[in-house]
């Protein structure tokens, strides 16, 4: 019996297969049952006919309760209601492993009941999300994961076509990249002191002076005690770097590779974004480019008209930026920010060093800052002096100004939040539910 996986099923019609999965629910009858069967790539319904199968398989498959693994054997038939376009016709059963031997406990707190913990009732999200090992396996879940993963591969594909090189950054650092108030300080072992990784941009930056372009693709740590549903511990960031880039040029491609992400999620995860409930007519502005570009100064304008004054200077909060995307209906680009709001290593203008060549991308409809990005500081005695004025231990960057020492070049990247950026596509408003295991203050299990 051919063994067929749930997405491929449609190209079986008529055909008898062997579906190896698992039960997410079932009702019956005493002549017929219905089993709601997945198998990780998608969900599918069997129906066991009493009067058409051995009167074992009917037992069987009356029996089984959520998340039973199972092994199915039916004979594939097209069904318009269903999302698959089939559903099965069910002539045997086969457990695999009983759901839940009350000796083995699912949870520390469901230890005491061997019922599967998840049911189809409501439960609150801290209910699910500390059983999130299980959880995983529900739809929700299942199709964000099919997302990110489009979403990951997607990135991969645009960087590769553009012929940049991926590079791996360190995650244990010797100093910080993005100020010192959210970092992670590791001990090492009482000999020295390491941190987490905020940002892989200085290692990139080495790398594009090495290998022209390339990026990085990995987690990043920042200790942010707020809690908030856009801030995790633990998130993983795309930074793109690349030597002789301006920074007008580096704003470019980040359009062209949100475009291109949109598009490729619409494209390929339209079933995932319908089961999701997103509203797919409110991304299609942003796979068409044409970002909508703002200077710092013509943001705070904006803010005030939207009654929310701000001093120059200021940073923006979740409030302001929700103003700001919900002003337009694609990506915008906040450029040309003050020099003192921003990192070290940002290139001021010649026109007015006050102001740096940078640029925050906000994304629609409130799900707030996606990318950050700038043109990098290529001078060797300006860039020693501003780690001095921002006492960062110049011992410790050393390396980083031996970029400047031989063969510096302008040179510009940025970090795309992979996670912000899937909340956006999704639809889904806390970065907890984009994660397969988020990492926050008041989330570490499981
Ligand atoms: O704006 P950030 O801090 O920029 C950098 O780290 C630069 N070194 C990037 C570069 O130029 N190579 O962070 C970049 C992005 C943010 O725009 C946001 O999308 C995401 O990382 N991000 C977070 N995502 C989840 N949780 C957090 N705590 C995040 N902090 C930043
Ligand atoms: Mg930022």
């Amino acid at each position: 019996m051919p063994h067929v996986y749930i997405e491929a099923l449609s190209r079986h019609i008529g055909e008898t297969v062997e579906l190896k999965g698992w039960l997410t629910g079932s009702r019956s009858s005493g002549k017929i049952a219905f089993l709601q069967l997945r198998d990780g790539t998608g969900f599918v319904q069997g129906v066991v006919v009493k009067s058409e199968v051995a009167e074992a398989v009917f037992a069987t498959a009356r029996s089984l309760t959520q998340e039973t693994s199972v092994v199915v054997t039916g004979t594939v038939r097209a069904d318009e209601r269903s999302p698959s376009g089939v559903e099965l016709a069910v002539t045997g059963v086969r457990v695999v492993a009983p759901p839940h031997p009350a000796s083995c406990a699912l949870a520390p707190q469901d230890a005491a009941q061997d019922e599967y913990p998840i049911t189809p009732k409501e439960h609150g999200v801290d209910f699910l999300m500390e059983r999130r090992h299980l959880y995983l396996r529900h739809r929700g879940p299942w199709a964000i994961m099919r997302i990110r993963d489009e979403l990951e591969r997607a990135i991969h594909d645009f960087f590769a076509e553009r012929g940049f090189l991926r590079f791996d950054a360190p995650l244990f650092m010797p100093t910080a990249v993005e100020g010192t108030t959210n970092l992670f300080e590791i001990d090492l072992f009482g000999e020295d002191t390491a941190y987490l990784s905020q940002s892989g941009q200085l290692y990139a930056e080495a790398g594009a002076l090495a290998y022209g372009k390339v990026y990085t693709f990995g987690p990043t740590f920042r200790a942010e005690k707020s809690k908030t549903r856009k801030h995790l511990l633990e998130f993983w960031m795309i930074e793109p770097e690349v030597a002789y880039l301006e920074h007008e040029e580096s704003m470019q491609l980040q359009e062209e590779l949100l475009v291109y992400l949109v598009s490729r999620v619409l494209d390929k995860r339209a079933q995932e974004l319908a089961l999701l409930g997103r509203e797919v007519s409110k991304l299609l502005p942003s796979a068409q480019g044409n970002y909508p570009r703002l200077s710092y100064d013509e943001a705070l304008a904006l803010l005030a008209e939207h009654g929310e004054p701000l001093s120059w200077g200021d940073d923006f909060g979740a409030p302001h930026e929700t103003i700001l995307g919900n002003a337009f209906d694609r990506p915008l680009f906040i450029h040309s920010w003050p020099a003192k709001t921003k990192a070290f290593y940002m290139q001021p203008y010649d026109h007015d060093p006050s102001r740096v060549k940078c640029a925050d991308v906000i994304a629609p409809e409130g799900f707030g800052e996606i990318i950050g990005g700038s043109q990098r500081i290529h001078d060797y005695a300006f860039l020693k002096q501003r780690l001095v004025e921002h006492q960062l231990p110049e011992e410790a960057f050393a390396w980083y100004l031996d970029l400047r020492k031989y063969g510096s070049v302008p040179h510009s990247g940025f970090g795309l939040g992979l996670e912000r950026t899937l909340a956006w596509l999704t639809g889904v408003t806390h970065l907890r539910e984009v994660i397969p295991f988020p990492r926050m203050l008041t989330r570490m299990y499981p």
